[in-house]
């Protein structure tokens, strides 16, 4: 259940309630796609660095270890050892991104496994059964995530079939959360709004979307190449027509400076690779933009990361250490800079919502902006 706790602009302060907790919005949701974050965080250590919900994919645990052995073995909560949020996406994005071979059909998609080549079928239905089997706390609706550029007829007609398989997907849910033997009964879905950069397709989609009983509502198909000033103005559009009453997630976005927009125009929920990818190619976030690790003027540098940041990383370690463990492939400087680039990116979020309480959101907005770009 979402409470509004202050509005400001179009920019919302608010809690999600869980089964597993409550969610203080707007949120960074950290991305670990098999049930890890890639460069060896453990649950533990997402604690430390502030994590309110972490982001696993239907589509590669259906692969490997299989759903079926994360229900057998109590749900995806008991499985990882970790007892806040789990959003799981739900294998339309990476059916369309990652595997070979696809077919869409009305029912569903049919795909090779991007791991052994074998032979898949993944429809509304499917993803909802894996996701039930998977127990996470939020489950998202099985979608097309379209390729831009696009035809507006392409755009049109795979908008109405994702409406026709979100219908299919509540009905699913529905069931699901009736059968005796599920880890978590109380499975949300949320709905997610496709249409391109297509106004009058978003609207509409909007439109059918906010008239299904969901429990949140999520924004896909952005941030795929369009310029950033159009993905702005699509989620301001869409924004007007999406229930108050439930929150509203932005799929996939972005940089610091991407956020600070999107909450501007009434974004709850964020998601993204960039702050683990960048992390470990050592492109570090700092309050005063992004330092290159790599670079040689830091082989003697004994300043932490980011002298303003008071994550576990920085309160202990130099710059010269990290890029030195870089630079030696060795695992530890994966997992040094991506506690860092994550801790930041809770801590970007924390301090909007600190923010929007003070009324300084636009002080802070026009501070950080550019500079976090
Ligand atoms: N992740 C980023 N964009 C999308 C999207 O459009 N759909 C889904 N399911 N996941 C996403
Ligand atoms: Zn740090």
């Amino acid at each position: 259940m979402y409470t509004l706790k202050k509005q400001v602009g179009h920019a919302r302060r608010g809690e999600f309630k869980t089964v597993h907790g409550t969610v203080q919005t707007p949120a960074f949701m950290n991305v670990g796609t098999v049930a890890a974050i890639k460069g060896g965080l453990s649950s533990y250590d997402l604690k430390d660095i502030r994590t309110q919900v972490e982001l696993c994919n239907t589509y590669h645990l259906h692969l490997r270890p299989g759903d079926k052995l994360i229900h057998e073995l109590g749900g995806l909560h008991k499985f990882m050892g970790w007892d806040r949020p789990i959003l799981t996406d739900s294998g339309g994005f990476q059916v369309f991104s990652l595997a070979k071979l696809r077919k869409i059909k009305e029912e569903g998609v049919h795909f090779s496994s991007h791991i052994d080549g074998r032979k898949i079928f993944m429809g509304p239905e499917e993803s909802m059964q894996i996701q039930s089997n998977l127990a996470s706390t939020i489950a998202m609706a099985f979608d097309e995530c379209i390729q831009l550029p696009a035809e507006y007829d392409y755009v049109k007609q795979s908008c109405d079939r994702t409406y026709r398989w979100l219908v299919r997907c509540k009905a699913e849910m529905d069931r699901l959360n009736q059968l005796p033997d599920r880890n978590n009964p109380h499975q949300m879905l949320f709905g997610i709004n496709q249409g391109g950069t297509y106004e009058d397709i978003r609207i509409e989609n909007a439109r059918l979307n906010a008239q299904l009983d969901l429990d949140g509502h999520a924004i896909g198909g952005l941030a795929v190449g369009e310029p950033k000033e159009e993905m702005y103005h699509i989620i301001s559009v869409v924004d007007e027509y999406l229930p108050r009453d439930k929150p509203r997630y932005l799929m996939g976005v972005g940089t610091p400076g991407n956020i600070i927009e999107g909450v501007a125009r009434g974004i709850d929920l964020f998601d993204c690779v960039m702050p683990s990818r960048n992390a470990r190619h050592g492109h570090l976030f700092t309050w005063e933009g992004i330092r290159n690790l790599n670079n040689a003027k830091y082989e003697k540098d004994l300043l932490p990361i980011d002298p303003q940041c008071d994550c576990p990383v920085c309160s202990r370690h130099s710059r010269a250490y990290i890029r030195h463990l870089l630079r030696a492939g060795e695992t530890l400087g994966q997992r040094l800079t991506v506690m860092h680039n994550l801790y930041f990116y809770n801590r970007l979020l924390e301090r909007i919502r600190e923010a929007l309480e003070n009324d300084t959101f636009e002080q802070f907005r026009a501070q950080y902006v550019d500079v976090l770009d």
